[in-house]
C-alpha cells in the first residue's frame, strides 16, 4: 500500500506537466552519462557550500549532495546516509536563503523526507517521469542541468536512464537567467547588460559595450586592484574587471535575482570568489567602514537613487584611488555637482562617451576617472 505521498509522486511521474521546452526532442541518457552532468543552478548562496565541499566550480553530477544523499539512501541506517543527510541540509540551509525558502530546520527535515518519497517512487516506476532539461554553455563541455537536479542525481544512484531536452543557450537563459527587474530602465525584452561568456556576447543586451568600456580605462588602470561595481546589474563589468588584471571584485545590486544571476556567471567564467556578489541597496546600505577597494565603478547608476549622497559616502570611507563614473545619456559633469562636491576629488578626467544603447548609437553617456 503506497502513502499519498508516494502516490501523488507516482502521479506526477507517470502522467507529467508540460515544462519549459517540453517541444525540444527527447533524447534517452544512460546513468554513466547522468553522473557526468554538470551542475547549473549556483546561486549567491549554495556558491558558498560548492567552494567549501567541491574542489572547484565545475561540479558534476556524482560531485553533489543531491546524489550523495541518493545513493546513501539505499542504506538508510548507515553512517554514510547520516553524513549524505548532513550535507544535503548544510546545502539547503546554504541554498534556500538566496531564492527566499528557507524557514528553518523543520522545513529542511520536511524537504529531506519528500526527497526520500522521490527515490522510492522512481524506484518503484523505473522511470524519473517528465524529462529533465539541460543545456550547453558556450566555449564549456558538457551537460549542465537545467532542471531535474534530483531527478539525475537518482537516477544516476538507481542506474537508471533520464530522458531529457537540450535546450540550446539562449533559450535557457531566457527561461532560467531572464531578468525581468528592469528598475526603470525600460526592458524591451532583453537584459540590460548583454551576457557575456569570455568576452563573447552569449545573450544580447541593451548594451553591448562592457568590454569596450572597460578598454577605454587607462592601459593597465586596473592590474593588481580590488574593484566593487556599484549598481552592477548581471556582473558582466566586475567579471570584465577580472578579466582586465583586477585581483578581486565586489558586484553590488539592488536585485537579488540580479546578484544570483551574476554569481552563477562568475561561476561559468571561472572567476567566483575572486568576483563575487551581493544584494545592496546603494541609497541606503553602507559597507563595513574598514573595507577598502582601490577602483569603484559608479556606471550609469547616480540617478537610479533617490538619495545619491549615499554614493559619495561609499567613495569616502571605501575607496582609495578612484572612481570610474558613467553618467546618464545626455548629461554634463555639473549634472553631479552635489556628489562631486560630497567627495572633493584631486582630479577628473574625462575618458571617452559610450552609446545611449544598442537602439541609439548615439555617444551620449560620457565616462569619467575621479580621483581621490
Ligand atoms: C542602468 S543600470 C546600469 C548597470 C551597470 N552599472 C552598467 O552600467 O552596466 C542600473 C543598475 O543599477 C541597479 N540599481 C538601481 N537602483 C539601485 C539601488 N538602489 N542599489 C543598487 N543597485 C541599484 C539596477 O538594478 C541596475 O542593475
Amino acid at each position: 500500500m503506497l502513502s499519498k505521498e508516494l502516490g501523488r509522486w507516482l502521479k506526477r511521474i507517470r502522467g507529467g506537466n508540460k515544462p519549459v521546452g517540453w517541444q525540444e526532442r527527447t533524447q534517452l541518457f544512460p546513468a554513466d552519462l547522468i553522473r557526468e552532468f554538470r551542475f547549473f543552478q549556483f546561486n549567491l548562496g549554495n556558491v558558498t557550500y560548492f567552494v567549501r565541499h567541491n574542489s572547484g566550480m565545475d561540479v558534476r553530477m556524482v560531485d553533489t549532495p543531491h546524489f550523495a544523499f541518493a545513493k546513501a539512501s539505499r542504506d538508510p541506517d548507515s553512517g554514510a546516509m547520516r553524513a549524505a543527510k548532513s550535507s544535503y541540509l548544510e546545502y539547503l540551509k546554504a541554498s534556500w536563503p538566496a531564492s527566499g525558502l528557507d524557514t528553518g530546520l523543520e522545513h529542511r527535515e520536511s524537504k529531506c523526507q519528500f526527497f526520500l518519497d522521490h527515490i522510492t517512487a522512481i524506484e518503484t516506476a523505473q522511470q524519473v517521469g517528465n524529462p529533465v532539461l539541460l543545456t550547453r554553455i558556450p566555449g564549456k563541455p558538457g551537460l549542465y542541468v537545467l532542471d531535474g537536479n534530483h531527478r539525475c542525481a537518482i537516477a544516476a544512484a538507481l542506474g537508471l536512464s533520464v530522458p531529457a531536452k537540450v535546450l540550446d543557450f539562449t533559450t535557457a537563459f531566457d527561461h532560467f537567467l531572464r531578468v525581468d527587474e528592469f528598475y526603470g530602465t525600460g526592458s524591451k525584452e532583453m537584459p540590460y547588460q548583454s551576457a557575456y561568456l569570455n568576452r563573447q556576447i552569449v545573450r544580447q543586451g541593451r548594451r553591448d559595450d562592457i568590454y569596450e568600456r572597460l578598454d577605454a580605462l587607462p592601459a593597465g588602470f586596473l592590474q593588481g586592484k580590488t574593484v566593487v561595481d556599484v549598481g552592477c546589474n548581471i556582473g558582466m563589468n566586475a567579471i570584465g574587471a577580472r578579466k582586465c588584471g583586477a585581483t578581486k571584485v565586489l558586484g553590488l545590486e539592488v536585485s537579488k535575482r540580479m546578484a544570483n544571476y551574476a554569481t552563477r556567471f562568475a561561476v561559468f567564467d571561472g572567476c567566483y570568489p575572486s568576483v563575487s556578489f551581493l544584494p545592496f541597496v546603494a541609497n541606503v546600505d553602507q559597507l563595513p567602514a574598514g573595507e577598502r577597494y582601490d577602483v569603484a565603478f559608479m556606471l550609469s547608476i547616480h540617478n537610479h537613487l533617490e538619495h545619491p549622497g549615499n554614493l559619495a559616502e561609499i567613495v569616502r570611507r571605501n575607496v582609495v584611488e578612484a572612481v570610474v563614473f558613467e553618467g546618464h545619456p545626455k548629461t554634463r559633469l555639473g549634472d553631479y555637482q552635489g556628489f562631486l562636491d560630497a567627495v572633493q576629488f584631486s582630479r577628473i578626467e574625462k575618458i571617452t562617451d559610450m552609446a545611449t544603447s544598442v537602439f541609439d548609437r548615439t555617444p551620449s553617456r560620457p565616462v569619467w576617472i575621479l580621483y581621490k
